[in-house]
């Protein structure tokens, strides 16, 4: 697939089928982010794929709440994902604070990034949850008190058409030489 058709193939995916998701493509999934590029190559990241089904229940309840539902699809995904943020090298901690950018932040974004599009070509739907409950998954998966989560991704087999993307015009995000106005 090119990668441009890549690009348009991915998209939030929130109708799963109950099909699981084959162990050979979760390696795939591992080893797009472990590749991905991160600040001072800290690779700030670890994932913890839950597929048991009571544990993944109570971590997709953990994206939602009776009173703020819009996650409540996470219930159908057979696998979630959690990103967690991990310290950094000391030299990029460094950086960061000299430069004030949270470059671990960057860092995941751009795994997430490599996660998702890798899922696509392998014919799977994520979609990236930065709406949850930390607390309540820390507790659920023995994530280490000072870890923080940085996003939880469902995984599945997509029961969605594929939508026309809504974005922004070329012209309101990039320029030349100059801030685009
Ligand atoms: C950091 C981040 C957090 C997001 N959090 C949520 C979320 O909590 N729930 C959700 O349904 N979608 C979430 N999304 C998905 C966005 O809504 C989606 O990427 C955007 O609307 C563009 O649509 P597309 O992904 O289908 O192209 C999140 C995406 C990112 C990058």
């Amino acid at each position: 697939m090119e990668f441009s058709e890549l690009i348009k193939k991915r998209q939030s995916c929130r109708e799963y089928s109950a099909q699981p998701v084959e162990g050979e493509k979760i390696e795939q999934l591992i080893e797009a982010v472990r590749l991905a590029p991160s600040a001072s190559n800290s690779q700030p990241w670890k994932l913890i794929f839950v597929d048991q089904p009571e544990l993944r229940e109570a971590v997709a309840r953990a994206t939602f709440s009776p009173a703020i539902r819009f996650n409540a699809f996470a219930l159908q995904a057979p696998v979630i994902v959690v990103m967690t943020k991990e310290r950094p090298k000391v030299i990029t901690q460094i950086g960061g604070r000299l430069k004030n950018k949270e470059y671990p932040l960057i860092d995941i974004g751009v795994a997430a990034a490599h996660f998702c599009l890798q899922a696509a070509e392998l014919g799977l739907g994520t979609c990236m949850i930065g709406w949850f409950q930390e607390q309540r998954i820390k507790d659920l998966l023995h994530i280490p008190a000072k870890t923080e989560i940085g996003l939880v991704i469902t995984l599945g087999y997509s029961r969605a058409p594929l939508r026309e993307k809504v974005r922004k015009q070329a012209q309101a995000m990039s320029g030349f030489n100059r801030y685009p106005l």
